[in-house]
């Protein structure tokens, strides 16, 4: 089966369809494994994994290394990729540029740009050259901390107008993040591409959530996330007892060295 195109994802318009963030090969292939294909490489990767503050500290060259693990990972997965901060802003060309390093080091099969308006010439731009761009409205993480601001949105003119501008640029998706709920869905019923809400209420088309918010692995989780597991608990509980079967000298057991001799290691 191959990777589902973003002209296929557009026309999920009207279905609910579940997206989730992943950073590396064992969780996107779980999360493959678990029957979603649309995986966003997101720059939250800086937070939830790098253990920046903010995502402004996320380059080109992380994605890049992210995304390829993703991609390697799975083979059933449409990857979205993020721009990273700076990467993008200053021109066309930058953004064309930016986007195509990540395709041709086969980290992504789209890219995804934050910025309603004032980023529709991007768009335009690598969308134009080729490359499908999913947008990104309502808070912006890359410039929140800088002003723009984490607060729930609700100027329903500008965000209309944001929603009908990256439609219009040739997105073929919009992320909408902490939209109040009835203008998120106000524009899923007016924009002819697919919604994907975080924080925006159930009136979107898709949804998506951070990976280690759902699994427990990020103490600073957004109210609005569901966790559906506790793997930062699970995980500290394991090492718990390896480090004490260590310190007993209850590990490596007489066992453990007959099998690796037999069979040696990991093929
Ligand atoms: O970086 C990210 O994970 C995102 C989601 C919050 C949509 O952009």
């Amino acid at each position: 089966m191959k990777r589902p195109t973003a002209a296929e994802i557009a026309t999920r318009k009207g279905a609910a369809f579940p997206v989730i963030t992943a950073y590396d090969a064992p969780f996107s292939r779980c999360a493959e494994e678990a029957g979603i294909d649309v995986i966003l490489v997101g720059d939250s990767l800086g937070m939830v994994v790098l253990g920046f503050d903010s995502t402004v500290h996320v380059e080109l060259g992380d994605m890049i290394r992210h995304g390829a693990a993703v991609a390697r990972g799975t083979q059933r997965a449409h990857i979205m990729v993020d721009l990273p901060f700076g990467t993008y802003e200053a021109s066309d060309e930058l953004a064309i540029a930016s986007s195509s390093e990540l395709v041709k080091r086969g980290a992504a099969t789209s890219v995804k740009l934050e910025g309603g308006a004032s980023a529709a010439a991007r768009i335009c731009a690598i969308a134009g050259a080729g490359i499908p761009v999913c947008a990104h409205i309502g808070v912006l993480p890359q410039t929140a901390s800088l002003g723009s601001g984490f607060r729930l949105k609700r100027e329903r003119d500008r965000l209309l107008a944001d929603a009908d501008a990256v439609a219009a640029a040739g997105a073929f998706a919009v992320v909408l993040e902490m939209v109040e709920d009835s203008i998120a869905a106000e524009i899923t019923a007016r924009i002819p591409i697919p919604t994907i809400g975080i924080g925006s209420g159930p009136g979107c088309d898709g949804q998506v959530l951070v990976l280690h918010d759902v699994l427990g692995l990020y103490p600073d989780a957004p109210p609005f996330a569901k966790r559906y597991a506790e793997l930062g608990a699970a995980t500290t509980n394991a090492l718990r007892a390896y480090a004490g079967d260590v310190r007993a000298r209850a590990f490596p057991a007489e066992r453990a060295k007959a099998t690796r001799e037999g069979n040696g290691y990991r093929s």
